[in-house]
C-alpha cells in the first residue's frame, strides 16, 4: 500500500514552518534564504538598502525587482538584516513520498502516547496513510491491530474502522487506548469465532467425531452405557456423539430425554453430546438441559475450518507468554468455545498494595485425570495475568500485564499498587486464550462478579 503512496509532504510540515501571513488573500509562508550558497560574483551587488551578502544574492537584479515588485520578498527595516524570500504553501506542489520515510519520529521510550505495546506505530504515521488512501466516513480494516494505533488514527480523522488481533494483549491495550480516546463513535468489542457450518454435514462420521472430540478436549474411548454409544471422556464425564448420520431427524429435547431414560441412572452430574450445529432442531436454544441431577451439555459444532480438516490438523490459537512472543504471526483456527481455567491463588495486602501469590493454574479444558502429572504445577500453561487495578465502570481497562515467563522468574508472585477502596480486577489467560477473572476487594478474593464479561479463547 506505501509503495504507491504520493502526497504533498508539505501539509505534514504546514503547521511548523509556514506561520507568516500577511492577511493578502496568499494564505501562510515561510521565509527562505535569498544569498548564493556558492561565491557568484555577478550575483554581489546592493539591492535597495541591503548591501550584498559574501557569496552574492540567488537571484539576478531583474529577478530580485520581479519578485519585490510582486510583494514576494520581506524586506527588514533594519539594513543590516537580510531581505528574505516569501514560500507561500498554498503553492507548494509537495512532492511524491518515497520509501523512506523520516519526518515522523518513532514512539520512542520518553513519547507520552507510548504505551508499552512492541512495535506500537505512530499513530501521525497511520493518519498519513489513511487519509491518503480514504476518505472521511470509510471503512478502515487492520487485521493485525496490536495496540490499536489504526483504530485511533482512524476515529480521529473521521473514518470507521474494525480492529482484529488475535492476541488478547493486544485486543485490551487497544480496548483500553480506545477508550481514553474521546474523540471519535462509541465502539464495540466482539470475541468472535468462525461460524460456518455447510460443510459439516458432507464430513464423514469417523472423521467428525475424531475433529470434535479433539475440539472439545475430550478423550478419546469406546464404550457404552446401557447400549447407548459413548465415543470418549471430557473431564472424566461420558461424550455422546448425536448419530446425525443414522437418523433422520435433528437433535431435539425428545432425544436428550429419551437418552437420559437410558443413561440417567447411570452417570453421575454430566453427560456431554456433541452435535452439528446444522443437525440442532431450530427450537432448541439451551445449550444445557438438566433431568434429575444429570446436566446434559450440549457441544455444537458450527465451524468453517471442517473443510480443511482433511488438510491440517486441528489447532487451538496460542498466547503470548513472553514479551517477544507478543508479535509472533499466528497461523490456525480459533473457536469461540468458552472453557473456564481454574487458578488457586494466595493474596496479601499490605498499605496501597497486594501481592499476588499463583499456587497453582489448571488452563481450560484441562481434563482433571492430567492434572496430577503436571509440571508446576500447571503453571506453565499461564499465559499473562492483565490487571486493572481501579475496576469498575466501564468495565475493565487493562493497566498492566505480566507475562507467564516473567511470573516464573518471580516465583508465580506480583504485586498490584492501588488507592485504598479500589477493586482490583485480575484476568488470568491461559495459552490458548481463555480468561478466568478473579476481583480482590479490601485484600479479599471474590468469585468472579455477575456484571463481569466472561471471555475464552
Ligand atoms: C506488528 S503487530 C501490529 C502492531 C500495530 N501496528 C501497532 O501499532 O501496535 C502484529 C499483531 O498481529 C497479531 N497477529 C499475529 N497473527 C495473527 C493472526 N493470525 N490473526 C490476527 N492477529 C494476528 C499479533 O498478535 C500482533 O499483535
Amino acid at each position: 500500500m506505501v509503495g504507491g503512496l504520493t502526497l504533498g509532504l508539505g501539509a505534514v510540515v504546514a503547521g511548523k514552518k509556514y506561520v507568516h501571513d500577511d492577511d493578502d488573500g496568499r494564505g501562510k509562508y515561510r521565509l527562505d534564504n535569498l544569498t548564493s550558497p556558492n561565491p557568484r560574483p555577478n550575483m554581489m551587488y546592493e539591492w535597495q538598502v541591503y548591501p550584498s551578502p559574501e557569496k552574492g544574492w540567488r537571484y539576478s537584479r531583474v529577478t530580485m525587482d520581479e519578485l519585490d515588485g510582486d510583494g514576494r520578498i520581506d524586506k527588514p527595516a533594519d539594513k543590516t538584516k537580510r531581505p528574505q524570500l516569501k514560500r507561500y504553501f498554498d503553492e507548494n506542489e509537495g512532492q511524491a513520498v518515497d520509501d523512506m520515510w523520516t519526518d515522523i519520529p518513532p514512539v520512542n521510550s520518553q513519547a507520552t502516547d507510548r504505551i508499552g505495546y512492541p512495535t506500537q506505530k505512530p499513530v501521525a504515521l497511520l493518519e498519513r496513510i489513511l487519509n491518503a488512501s480514504t476518505n472521511a466516513g470509510d471503512v478502515v480494516l487492520d487485521c493485525f491491530a496490536g495496540s490499536g494505533t489504526t483504530a485511533v488514527a482512524a476515529r480521529a480523522i473521521d473514518r470507521r474502522w474494525i480492529a482484529v488481533d488475535c492476541g488478547k494483549l493486544a485486543m485490551y491495550t487497544a480496548q483500553r487506548r480506545l477508550l481514553s480516546v474521546t474523540a471519535g463513535a462509541p465502539f464495540d468489542v466482539c470475541h468472535a469465532g468462525l461460524y460456518d457450518n455447510t460443510l459439516l454435514e458432507q464430513l464423514p462420521p469417523a472423521g467428525f467425531r475424531a475433529f470434535t472430540l479433539d475440539l472439545f478436549g475430550c478423550k478419546p474411548e469406546a464404550f457404552s452405557i446401557a447400549g447407548v454409544p459413548m465415543a470418549g471422556r471430557r473431564k472424566g464425564d461420558p461424550v455422546h456423539v448425536f448419530p446425525f448420520d443414522q437418523v433422520d431427524a435433528d437433535l431435539d429435547e425428545t432425544y436428550i430425554e429419551t437418552l437420559h431414560q437410558r443413561i440417567g441412572s447411570q452417570v453421575d452430574q454430566a453427560v456431554y453430546v456433541i452435535v452439528p450445529e446444522a443437525r440442532c432442531d431450530p427450537g432448541m436454544f439451551q445449550d444445557i438441559v438438566e433431568l434429575g441431577s444429570t446436566r446434559y451439555f450440549l457441544l455444537r459444532v458450527p465451524y468453517s475450518v471442517i473443510e480443511l480438516l482433511h488438510e491440517r490438523d486441528f489447532q487451538l490459537t496460542s498466547q503470548p507468554s513472553a514479551l517477544d512472543q507478543v508479535n509472533d504471526a499466528l497461523d490456525a483456527y480459533g473457536f469461540d468455545f468458552i472453557d473456564l481455567p481454574e487458578v488457586d491463588l494466595d493474596v496479601h495486602s499490605q498499605e496501597g498494595k497486594v501481592r499476588v501469590v499463583v499456587n497453582a493454574f489448571h488452563r481450560g479444558g484441562l481434563d482433571p485425570d492430567d492434572a496430577a502429572e503436571l509440571d508446576d504445577a500447571g503453571r506453565g500453561d499461564l499465559a499473562m495475568v492483565l490487571v486493572d487495578p481501579n475496576y469498575g465502570e466501564p468495565g475493565f481497562r487493562l493497566a498492566e500485564h505480566h507475562f507467564g515467563e516473567a511470573l516464573k522468574k518471580q516465583d508465580w508472585t506480583f504485586e498490584v499498587a492501588h488507592a485504598d477502596d479500589a477493586t482490583v480486577m485480575l484476568v488470568f489467560i491461559d495459552v490458548f486464550g481463555n480468561e478466568l477473572r478473579r476481583v480482590i476487594r479490601q485484600g479479599t478474593i471474590e468469585a468472579q462478579p455477575a456484571d463481569a464479561d466472561e471471555v475464552a479463547a
